[in-house]
């Protein structure tokens, strides 16, 4: 049971009256007390998400598929630009990045309670909420006081991926966005949109929405299948606030998404990468890209898309089964892979979840890819050199 701990009176000094402001503070004493607990109040077995439990997934898919797809939520909103600001480069900023986390399960509360124990600046979910995003399952893994959502103390943010969709994103829009949001000061100003910017004066963390245009109507997707790409009001915040082809611009991109622009596995969605190689004009440079969708922990050598430099890395590992089968093609553009059998569910061998840690510090950014026991699998360490622009890779361990 997680000891009792009254608050410190400290945590109510500038209380807001937002949404977001309010769970930012109620997770984060809840989150002290239980950072030691294992399986806060998992309703799911990992079981539960083995391919062969198709009824299941099949009964939610259907009771929730039907219905117009919520209304895309866009910025400016307002004078609401939707980039938001990291402390000064100067000083250490964590970000943690969880993806298809949000399986309510032991391993998904487990991993919420070693996030929580590093204490992150921040906690962005790369989307997928099972089953189908409905409010109680957003309510269960985000929201209730039971719920193990590791809380930045500077705030969280989410993404939207094809699951959040399964029910038309309603939950996504109206429950989750809500109380998700970043510190400012005084104040914490809500997420409003499926996609953000994150920035201090050396790095620029931009989270695009691939969710909602991954899934379309049922059968309709038969005959045109989704591709994920930006939605017209998304290109045009890229185009007129982040202004990527501002050759005066020089900081460092790391690009967030639920889906994977290619994949040595399974099917990449290259539409994204393709619409975005256009933003940079003739400054072009390249990328990091980090994104989930697929439950298994990877990085790849850089890739070109459409001519876009990538160095993509894979992080779908967060709560569900993590896989651990060989590529599909294209052994040699990978650099590591978790391929670890931790368990075997009903006699399949299941990989070690975890997460992305990322620590900003002037022009370095260092990346930890950390496993449910908190054990650091992979770091490595970029630089960006302000004078050019230019990402390098300094070392990997
Ligand atoms: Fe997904």
């Amino acid at each position: 049971m997680p000891k009792t701990q009254k608050r410190d009176l400290e945590e109510y000094v500038n209380v807001g009256h937002s949404e977001a402001e309010n769970h930012l503070r109620t997770q984060n004493a809840q989150l002290e007390q239980t950072a030691d607990v294992e399986s806060a109040d998992a309703a799911r077995k990992l079981t539960d998400f083995l391919w062969f439990n198709v009824f299941g997934f099949a009964y939610h898919y259907l009771k929730s598929r039907f219905g117009r797809r919520h209304k895309y939520q866009f910025y400016p909103r307002g004078d609401d630009t939707g980039i938001f600001k990291m402390p000064i480069g100067t000083t250490t900023t964590n970000i943690a990045l969880l993806s298809d986390w949000a399986s309510d399960t032991p391993e998904s509360d487990r991993i919420g309670a070693v996030v929580a124990s590093h204490k992150p600046d921040y906690s962005i979910h790369l989307g997928d909420i099972y089953f189908v995003g409905a409010p109680s399952e957003v309510h269960d893994n985000f929201i209730s006081p039971k719920a193990s959502w590791p809380r930045g103390k500077l705030g969280s943010l989410a993404l939207s991926g094809n699951h959040e969709m399964y029910s038309n994103g309603d939950a996504f829009f109206k429950v989750l966005l809500p109380t998700m949001g970043v510190r400012e000061g005084d104040n914490v100003r809500e997420q409003k949109a499926g996609f953000f910017c994150l920035e201090n004066e050396y790095w620029r963390v931009i989270g695009l929405d691939t969710g909602y245009t991954s899934v379309e109507r049922p059968f309709v997707e038969i005959i045109s299948p989704p591709d994920c790409h930006l939605r017209r009001e998304q290109v045009r915040w890229l185009r007129q606030q982040l202004h990527l082809d501002n050759p005066e611009d020089r900081r460092g991109i790391v690009f967030l998404s639920h889906h994977p622009p290619f994949s040595a596995f399974r099917k990449g969605y290259p539409k994204p990468a393709r619409q975005l190689r256009q933003f940079f004009g003739n400054f072009l440079r390249p990328v990091l890209w980090i994104w989930g969708h697929e439950h298994r922990m990877v990085g790849y050598k850089r890739r070109e898309v459409a001519g876009l430099p990538i160095e993509g890395r894979c992080i779908g590992h967060g709560g569900m089964p993590v896989e651990i089968d060989n590529p599909r093609v294209d052994n040699e553009s990978i650099i590591f892979y978790d391929q670890r059998e931790r368990i075997k569910l009903r006699r399949i061998g299941v990989g070690y979840n975890g997460f992305a840690w990322l620590s900003f510090q002037n022009e370095i950014l260092e990346i930890e890819y950390r496993d449910i026991e908190d054990k650091v699998v992979v770091s490595e360490k970029w630089k960006i050199e302000m004078a050019s622009g230019i990402l390098t890779k300094e070392e990997a361990t």
